[in-house]
């Protein structure tokens, strides 16, 4: 039986949060009527949209634990948000950042862009210590300006703990940024207890969310640092005096929201996240742990599964990996996909990344009709 907050079609097992989540029943509604006020009334009721944006603002704050609403602009996505820090910070000939070989092309592009102005970008291989925290703190030395890393890695669910990266990153003076699209909305999160200068995420995995808004979490003494890169109207101090001359740039993190926002986004993201936010982030963490690790029994208990994902880290993720004895990675996805089982091809087997409302009995299904396959 179906989640009641989802309309999920039945003859679909929905794995697939690591990637592009399905929207609850709630979004849809809160697009549609928003839609249809749109086509009715045009922009009349403007001043409730502006609203939602704070609502949406204020939910996000609370997902993050941010000191402050002002600490967190709407973007684009991820990316954006990277280049911000990447495009914003004065580096210098000789600075390094460091990394992992594991990151996603968003948490690598950025930085292996500053070559050309003398900034070396450093990937640690996380299982190269006892620990991959370790691993990273190897990578540092006097020249290190900031240390970046995905919350949770989006090819082998490795989660890292933060807590004592952003201990090291302040004891030592070093930016840390944090690419969280594979941890908001999935497990708790929390930029102070990180130390976190900068935290950046896409809405549409484990948030819900539609594509093309997100999050950019930057610490009042870190935005201070970049420079800006983007400019219009929305970034002013007062924003609505289009008249005002000269204008002052925004004190907070709207500074990096140069035009105007993405309200269809802001009403779907902002209805996603009353779901998350109503059940609890805590509550929402230990079923989605729940039912990795449920995975992960199953296909280790199978004869013809190999599970992948990396088991050295004592946290846990929504990310399980795994892959067939004899059976190749595309055949077992195609085989998958065609039996209503939406799941990806990554780290070298099938990703499997089930949210809170998938039930026991269903990721059991998916992983039976792995096994079955027979050539
Ligand atoms: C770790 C990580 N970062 C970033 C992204 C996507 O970035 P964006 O929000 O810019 O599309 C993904 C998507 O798979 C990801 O897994």
């Amino acid at each position: 039986m179906k989640h009641a907050d989802f309309t999920l079609t039945d003859d679909l097992i929905y794995l697939n949060h690591a990637a592009v989540a399905p929207w609850p029943k709630r979004t849809a509604a809160a697009v549609i009527a928003f839609a249809e006020q749109n086509s009715r009334y045009g922009s009349h009721f403007y001043l409730d949209w502006i609203k939602k944006e704070a609502e949406l603002r204020q939910q996000l704050k609370v997902l993050i634990n941010a000191p402050s609403v002002d600490d967190i602009a709407l973007v684009k996505n991820t990316s954006e948000a990277l280049s911000f820090v990447a495009y914003g910070l004065p580096w210098q000939e000789g600075d390094n950042i460091v990394s992992s070989n594991e990151e996603f092309p968003s948490n690598r592009l950025a930085w292996q862009s500053l070559a050309n102005q003398g900034v070396e970008f450093r990937q640690a291989d996380l299982s190269s210590s006892k620990t991959p925290e370790e691993a990273l703190f190897a990578l540092v030395d006097s020249h290190t300006r900031l240390l970046t890393i995905s919350s949770i890695q989006f090819a082998s669910g490795l989660r890292l703990d933060l807590e004592r990266i952003g201990a090291f990153c302040k004891k030592y003076g070093i930016l840390f940024c944090i690419d969280a699209i594979q941890s908001l909305g999935a497990v708790q999160f929390d930029v102070q207890a990180y130390n976190a200068d900068f935290v950046m995420a896409d809405g549409h995995k484990w948030m819900f969310g539609p594509e093309g808004l997100g999050l950019f979490y930057a610490k009042p003494e870190a935005r201070d640092k970049l420079k800006l890169t983007q400019y219009g109207w929305h970034m002013m101090k007062d924003t609505h005096n289009y008249e005002n001359l000269p204008w002052e740039v925004h004190p907070g993190a709207r500074r990096f929201e140069c035009g105007s926002s993405n309200t269809l986004g802001i009403h779907a993201l902002s209805a996603s996240l009353s779901l998350l936010l109503e059940v609890g982030m805590e509550i929402i963490e230990s079923r989605v742990i729940e039912r990795s690790d449920y995975l992960k029994a199953v296909i280790s208990a199978n004869q013809q599964l190999i599970l992948l994902s990396n088991q050295k880290s004592q946290l846990k993720s929504g990310i399980v990996i795994f892959k067939h004895k004899s059976i190749a990675n595309e055949i077992l996805y195609q085989h998958l996909q065609q039996n209503g089982v939406v799941c990806a091809m990554r780290g070298g087997g099938i990703r499997f990344s089930p949210h809170f409302y998938n039930s026991l009995a269903e990721i059991e299904r998916a992983v039976v009709l792995a096994a079955e396959l027979d050539l």
